[in-house]
Formats: C-alpha cells, structure tokens, sequence
C-alpha cells in the first residue's frame, strides 16, 4: 500500500524535473552525460528500484568511462569508475567533501529538522559542524582503548548464539540464516554499545530498527514520509521512543566510550534528547545494517564452498584455537585468527569486495577540475560505486569477478591486488569506516567458531544466493530479500564440548586492506 502512494507522489515530481532538465546545461568539460532508457526520471527510478547495482549495470555498458554524468531528476551525481580518480578524489576532499552528505542523512534518514540540523549542519554551509565532531568522538572507541572494553562485552553474547544452534537447533528443524545472523550481531553489538539496559535487548526494539532498516529508499526520497514510507516512519518512530527513554534513564552514563562520547559531544552542543535519540536511531544502521549482512555473506561463501570450508576448519584448528589441558575448554582465540588465520582474514575480505554494493558518496563544494581534465560542478553529487571499482582489472589482475579466497593473503606471492585505492568496501580516505575492527573482530570470531563446530546444508540443497534487499538503501552490503533455509548439524569431532572465545588486550586491529 504504501508503494502504491510512494509511487503516486513520484510521478508528481517530473513535471518540475522538466524543467530543470531543460534549463540546466551541461559544460562540454564535464564527464559525459549518460542516458537513462526512460526518459528524464529514468535514472531515479532506476537508482529507487535497483538500489547501487543500477550504477554497476551502466558502468559495464561503459566500460572505459573512468567517469560519467547521471542526471538524477534533482541533482547531478558523477560516478567515478577508476581508481586513479579515486586517488584525485581523496586528493581533493576538501572540496569533494563527506560533510555535506552527513546533514542529508541527519535530515532524511534521522528525520532531524530545524534548529537541531542547523547544529549538525557542517560549517562551510553555515551550520555548527556537530555532526562532524560526533563521528570524530566516534574515533577512540573504535579505533583506541574502547575496542578491547567493547570486543569483550560482545563475544560473551556471540557465544550465547553459537552455542544455542547445538541445542535449539537440531537437525530436524530448518531456519532463516539471514534472520538467525541478524538477531546474533544485533544482540552481541548492542550491548558492547550501550550497556546494562541497552534498549535493543527489547525484541519490539530489535524488530523496529529492521523495519526501519530494511525500507529505508522510500523514507530517503523524503516526498511526505510519514504517509509514503508508512512502515519506516512508524518503526523509527518506535526507536526513537526507546532511546529517549534510555538517555532519560542515564543509560548511556553506563555503557561504552562510543555511545557516551556521542551523546556528550551533542549534549554539550545544546542538541535536545530527542534529537540525539533520532541520531542515534539512525546510528543503529550505521553499527548494524553492514555487519550483519557480510556475516551472512561470509559464512555463504565459506560453507558454499567444501574444500575451502576444509581448509579454514584445519587452519583455525591449528592456529586458531587453544584447548584447555585442566578444564577441557575450546577457546577460539581472536588475536590468534588475526595473526594467524590468514585464509580466513582473507576470504572474509575477498566476501567484502564482491559482495559490496556500497557507493562512497560526495558532494562538490566548489567547482573544480578533476585531474586537470573533468569539470565538476558545485552542488553535484559524487559517488564511487565499489561494484565496479571493486573489480577493476587495473586493480585487482584478471578474473576480477572470481571469488579467491587468496586475493588478500599476506604473502604477497599468494596475493592478488595492485592498488589499495580500488577497495570501496570500507569507503574511502580520509572517510574510511572506523568500525571495521569491531565488526570484523565479530565476524571473524563468529565464523570461526562456527566452522569448528558446525555443518550447515541449505534446506534447498543447493547453494544458490538469495534474491537481495534493494530497498536497504544504507547498506553498502546488500542483504537477502528473502529467506534463506538451512540446516545446521553439531559436528562429531567436538560434540559435547565447552566453548569459549578469548581477546586480547590491545590486539583487537586488523591489518585490513582500506581505499
Ligand atoms: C562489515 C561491516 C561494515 C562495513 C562493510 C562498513 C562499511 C562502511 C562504508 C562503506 C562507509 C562509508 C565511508 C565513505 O563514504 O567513504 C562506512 C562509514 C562509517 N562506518 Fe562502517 N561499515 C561496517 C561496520 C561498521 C560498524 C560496526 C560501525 C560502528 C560501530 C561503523 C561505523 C561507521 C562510521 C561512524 C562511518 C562514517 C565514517 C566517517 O565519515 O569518517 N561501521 N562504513
Ligand atoms: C541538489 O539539489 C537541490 C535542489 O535543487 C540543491 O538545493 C542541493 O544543493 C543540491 N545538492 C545536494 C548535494 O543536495
Ligand atoms: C529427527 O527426526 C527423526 C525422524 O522424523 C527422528 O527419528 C529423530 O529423533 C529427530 N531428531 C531430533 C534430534 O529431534
Ligand atoms: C553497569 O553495567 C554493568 C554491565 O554492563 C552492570 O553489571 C552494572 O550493574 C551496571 N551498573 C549500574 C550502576 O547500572
């Protein structure tokens, strides 16, 4: 129903596309303008119903276009498919600028309006640059001390759900891999993130935040939200609520140096509760929407492959794990599978830059020339889609499309990449993503467990992807649209056994590779 009136308020909108299409005027020194098939709002539409991939679809038409033009009704987007002028863009960012794409998501994905955006807003347009301060407070928690206090909390429920597949799930009952991934990373990094009574332990919480997530394109397009993305609007609506309970509660006085540092930085600004609770709403996706779908994908392109899956399990056996002479206690030790499990650490990245349907964006500030050689005109939108960059073969040798779980091998001789500049997958300099250690400490962590101790068989029995989520507009690794079946058994070599994971001080950094 509510596509039906999300639909109906679209076509509204071409009358004034015409004429802004017919007034605009394209400088010949600017990347060439590529054509949608239907006319004029072809490519919105197009971007609406396919999510990134459409930018992939034309990108492979052109080829050798290392940059071109896309009329999107409103604005104009340049999408960047080479990766030296990923290098000129990290070059320029000043100009070619995150900040600006900050305050849209504040506006249209948080729903934050008037003065409170004006507060978040960055200060080349006028606002007080708060949102920029907030992600920046973001910085020691994720990337200092905080991750080790953080890495510890969320194993302890990572464990939980690992060992609750060998008793509630037994070999005769199927399940959603998709929705099982989803409720064990959401449990596990919640509660590092906001502590003794962390909103999300709410099943009515949990859900709402998927709701909101997994519908997010129509509440972006921003026409009347509260009636064309019914079901998003409510269920942001819902969160908001809980986290304004939580922040009244102090919650956020006992939880983790990210979501104190969040709230102080705004607090201090004279940002309201109400609209730090909407921010952090929509930091729920930022922390969830990636991390769940690339467990999914990783353990996917893992177990869909048997002699790889041999290979990791005899790795992580070896190096991996630490059996307990006294107690008989299986510990999987996460600073062991980052030093040492490295086909695993490798796989899980080559699962990253297929699987990425991501596209780091920018706004031009000012009107520069690329390069010395493409105009880009202020106010356009720049965006680096890692579907395409992610497979270039200048980057990344032949075969770009094939899965090798050797691509990012330490050993260089074993490896398979020229540039790092050509991996979008954690977006790119100076705006990489500074949760990668924690979501791959918990990727990893579970993944290798899993492998130690389970089969898993699709209920289908074969292998075959899952149909994907296009409307999760935030998340850069697209989740299934549908359920995926499987069946999970214990295996002999270690039934029965006590399970534990372990980390280590000081060593919860990846070497990952970064754009
Ligand atoms: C596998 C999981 C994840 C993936 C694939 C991922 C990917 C990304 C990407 C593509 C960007 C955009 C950067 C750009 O535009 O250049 C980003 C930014 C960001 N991510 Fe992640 N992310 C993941 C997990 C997380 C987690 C767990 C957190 C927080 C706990 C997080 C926090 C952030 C933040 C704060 C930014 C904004 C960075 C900035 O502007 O400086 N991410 N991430
Ligand atoms: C997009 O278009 C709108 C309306 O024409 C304009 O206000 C805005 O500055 C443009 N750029 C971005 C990045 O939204
Ligand atoms: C699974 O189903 C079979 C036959 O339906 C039954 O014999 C077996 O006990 C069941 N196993 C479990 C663990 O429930
Ligand atoms: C703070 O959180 C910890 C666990 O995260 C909990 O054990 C403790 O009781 C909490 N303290 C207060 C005062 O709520």
């Amino acid at each position: 129903m509510d596509h039906i009136i999300f639909l109906v308020a679209l076509v509204s909108v071409p009358l004034l596309a015409l004429h802004y299409w017919r007034t605009r005027e394209h400088d010949p020194k600017e990347p060439p303008l590529i054509f949608p098939r239907i006319p004029i709002i072809g490519h919105a539409l197009g971007i609406i119903r396919h999510g990134v991939p459409y930018y992939t679809k034309h990108s492979t038409l052109y080829p050798s276009q290392p940059v071109y033009t896309m009329d999107l009704l409103l604005n104009k987007s340049y999408i960047v498919n080479s990766p030296s002028l990923v290098a000129a863009v990290q070059r320029n960012h000043r100009v070619i600028s995150f900040d600006p794409f900050l305050t849209g998501a504040a506006n249209r994905m948080a729903g934050i309006t008037g003065p409170g955006l004006e507060l978040l807003r960055e200060e080349q347009n006028g606002g007080r640059g708060i949102n920029n301060k907030v992600l920046h407070s973001m910085h020691p928690a994720l990337l200092g001390t905080g991750l080790d206090r953080m890495n510890e909390k969320m194993i302890k429920f990572l464990k939980l759900s690992v060992d609750e597949l060998a008793t509630t799930h037994n070999v005769n009952t199927s399940f959603d891999l998709h929705a099982w991934c989803r409720h064990a990373i959401t449990v596990a990094s919640t509660d590092a993130v906001y502590g003794s009574i962390n909103p999300y332990k709410e099943r009515e919480v949990e859900d709402s935040l998927w709701t909101f997530e997994s519908r997010l394109t129509p509440l972006l397009v921003n026409i009347m939200p509260s009636i064309t993305s019914r079901k998003s609007f409510r269920a942001r609506a819902r969160l908001v609520a809980a986290l304004v309970k939580y922040y009244e509660a102090r919650g956020h006085e006992n939880s983790s140096e990210l979501t104190y540092n969040r709230w102080k930085v705004q607090h201090d600004a004279g940002a309201t509760t109400e609209d730090i609770a909407k921010l952090e709403a929509a930091a729920g996706i930022g922390i969830l929407s990636n991390t769940v779908p690339s467990t999914f994908w990783t353990l996917f392109d893992i177990y869909s492959r048997p002699s790889l899956l041999l290979e990791l399990r005899e790795e992580i056996r070896q190096n991996g794990l630490v059996i307990e002479p006294d107690t008989g206690l299986h510990i999987v030790d996460l600073a062991s599978i980052r030093d040492s499990c490295h086909l695993l650490v490798s796989s899980f990245q080559e699962t990253l830059r297929l699987r990425s349907n991501g596209a780091p964006t920018r706004v031009v500030c000012k009107d520069i020339l690329l390069n010395d050689q493409w105009l880009l005109k202020e106010g356009s939108i720049l965006q680096m889609p890692a579907p395409t960059i992610n497979r270039q073969p200048v980057a990344w040798g032949d075969a770009t499309s094939d899965f090798n779980p050797r691509r990012f091998m330490k050993d260089t001789s074993q490896r398979d990449m020229k540039r790092a500049t050509a991996f979008m997958s954690f977006g790119a300099s100076p705006n990489i993503c500074p949760g990668r250690h924690f979501a791959s400490g918990e990727i990893l962590a579970l993944a290798a467990m899993m492998i130690l101790r389970y089969d898993i068989a699709p209920e289908s029995g074969i292998w075959r992807p899952p149909m994907l989520n296009t409307k999760a507009m935030a998340a850069s690794v697209t989740p299934p649209g549908e359920m995926f079946l499987v069946k999970v058994h214990e295996r002999e070599e270690f039934k029965g056994d006590k399970w534990d994971f372990r980390v280590m001080e000081g060593r919860g950094k990846f070497s990952l590779v970064v754009g």
